[in-house]
């Protein structure tokens, strides 16, 4: 691999030989893809992410070009900027070689709440909470929750874990799922299982909830994205191919692609959802289009792309991923993208605009933004919002949904840039003391009463609505050091350190600077904990974030600049 430049000074990484990282296929050009379509005779089972690769770009039959301007900033791994401070120069006080004592404590209390399914380990629990009266489904492995323990697994080089759960949750997308006498699409993913040990017999069987059992009986739509996303971790942590070849999960990528590629009545790209079919899985008014689902439903398709075989039944998704991820990606970064400029634009929309020439095509009325949100942008910044559908906008800030966009490059480099100001700005409302905000600003009074049905679990500044989630942290440090902040997750972690331990490791915080233990939040809560080893390690090692994270498409550049932001 050679670096150049091109006549505008532009740097161009030049791959010469099939000898290329796995990394190579993160930077897969879209365009070529959607419109040099490979002649039949080259479709057949490639071998490796590296020829995939290779073998997709260089269909002119020439050497691979592929222009790349943040080759400077950004490692062709993980996106990391080269140039940042490291966490042993910047640590202040505690340098590399010193862990912190919480470490040790987090990585025994994750041991703790590993499962196992017939003598393996198959997944962690969700809360070890003995002190608990109510167990509800918190004795199950959850998929989204197992994510950050099997990212620090991986990390910490434990592979089998991860393996074996990826193998176990595919094999129960095969089972026939049912709520009363409807059938669930083949490809859904359950939200949780649970390992029934029958010490008489001997025998470990097991259970699954794909929402039949959930309260509120909604599938979870994040489960099979979160699955993708943590195959291709696997993948390009251990440089093991042969799982994410092996049929059954070949299979399983693409019943959940065609669930959420199926034509139907949409007039968007986007993924239209009921209330509670993610994260945030109660009524909490996030249904239609919500940003957590886009933002992963972008990931998981690229992703997919990379790991999908172009045999036959592989060669049909890969097409339909690609247009789709083309349109997704110029919905989400024009009308879901909010900084000051466009609120400005939103606040002056004319309505009742038909034909194509309308400027505020989803017929949104201005006086419907409410008045947080003229204090809460600040001048420099912006995010994606939570929700948009015709005449609506849900001007609520997710951390997930912007932390996934970052890392899965749905985000521009400059839109990224642009959350992570936001933060910095709004320090006190999204982080305040203790990382972070699941949604910002709480609902309350009749909208609370409205949305959530009601719901005293959600009550202002508590739990979905507008509580502080430490599992978060993961996501933060991760998009943080992507857009070259470390010190933004440095800072996070500090205070996540001064009361993580000594509260138990609580699922979650109350109040407005989430400074209170949440009301009726789990102890021990393996995400909490598993999501401080993640956001330690990936500190220590910038490395980890190859794995969490892609490079942004060129292909997918947007043509048009909405706002100053985008440049700051
Ligand atoms: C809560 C959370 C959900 C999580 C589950 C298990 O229901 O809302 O996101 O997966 O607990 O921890």
């Amino acid at each position: 691999m050679e670096n150049h430049r091109n006549s505008n000074g532009t740097s161009i990484l030049k791959i010469e030989s099939h000898s290329s990282s796995i990394s190579e296929f993160d930077g897969l050009d879209l365009a070529q893809l959607l419109l040099k379509p490979k002649p039949a005779g080259a479709m057949e089972r490639q071998r490796s992410f590296d020829e995939r690769s290779l073998s997709e770009l260089s269909v002119s039959g020439n050497n691979l070009r592929r222009v790349d301007s943040y080759e400077n900033l950004y490692s062709p791994g993980g996106g990391m900027r080269s140039g940042m401070d490291t966490p042993a120069s910047s640590a202040g006080g505690r340098g590399l070689f010193e862990p912190h004592p919480m470490v040790a404590e987090a990585w025994e209390a994750l041991r703790r709440s590993l499962v196992h399914f017939r003598g393996q380990p198959v997944g962690t629990i969700a809360a070890y909470d003995h002190a608990s009266e109510e167990v509800l489904n918190y004795d199950q492995v959850f998929v989204r929750d197992f994510v950050p323990s099997a990212l620090a697994f991986l990390m910490n080089g434990e592979h089998d874990i991860v393996k074996h759960f990826l193998l176990k949750t595919v094999h129960l997308q095969g089972w026939e799922k049912k709520v009363d006498r409807f059938k669930l699409g083949e490809g859904v993913m359950p939200a949780s299982f649970k390992v029934l040990h029958d010490p008489i017999r001997k025998k470990d069987t097991l259970v699954a909830d794909f929402g039949e059992s959930a309260i509120g009986r909604v599938a979870p739509v994040d489960s099979g994205f979160w699955w993708i996303i943590l195959l291709r971790a696997y993948t390009k942590s251990t440089g093991d191919l042969s799982l994410s070849e092996t049929p059954e999960c070949q299979k399983g990528m693409r019943l959940v692609l065609s669930l959420c590629l199926s034509e139907g009545f949409d007039t968007f790209p986007t993924l239209l959802c009921a209330d509670g079919c993610s994260m945030i899985d109660r009524r909490m008014g996030v249904y239609g289009y919500p940003i957590e689902i886009q933002a992963l439903f972008f990931m998981a398709l690229r992703c997919a792309l990379a790991m999908l075989k172009h045999d036959a039944e592989g060669k049909e998704f890969i097409e339909r991923i690609v247009k789709r991820l083309h349109a997704l990606s110029y919905h989400m970064r024009s009308y879901f993208w909010l900084d000051f400029q466009q609120l400005n634009d939103i606040y002056r929309y004319k309505t009742e605009e038909y034909s194509h020439t309308a400027v505020n095509k989803f017929n949104v009325i201005p006086d419907s933004i409410p008045d947080w949100v003229f204090d809460f942008m600040p001048t420099r910044g912006g995010y994606f919002i939570g929700n948009v559908s015709p005449a609506r906008m849900d001007f609520r800030w997710f951390t997930l949904g912007n932390c996934i966009a970052i890392l899965s490059s749905l985000a521009t480099p400059e839109q990224s840039s642009a959350i992570m100001d936001l933060i910095e700005s709004r320090w006190e409302e999204l982080v305040g003391e203790m990382p972070i905000k699941i949604a910002y600003p709480a609902i309350e009074g009749h909208e609370w009463r409205i949305e959530t049905g009601c719901d005293p679990k959600n009550t202002r500044w508590s739990y979905h609505n507008g509580g502080s989630w430490p599992v978060l942290l993961w996501l933060l440090t991760a998009a943080c050091i992507k857009t070259g902040r470390p010190q933004i997750a440095r800072r996070a972690i500090e205070l996540a350190e001064g009361r993580l331990l000594k509260d138990s490791w609580p699922e979650y915080y109350d109040g407005k600077l989430g400074r209170y233990v949440g009301k009726q939040a789990r102890k021990f809560q393996t995400w909490s904990i598993a999501g401080y080893l993640v956001a330690k390690m990936m500190l220590e090692d910038p490395s980890h974030l190859g794995m969490i994270s892609l490079e942004e498409d060129k292909a997918m550049k947007p043509v048009m600049k909405r706002s100053a932001s985008w440049n700051c």
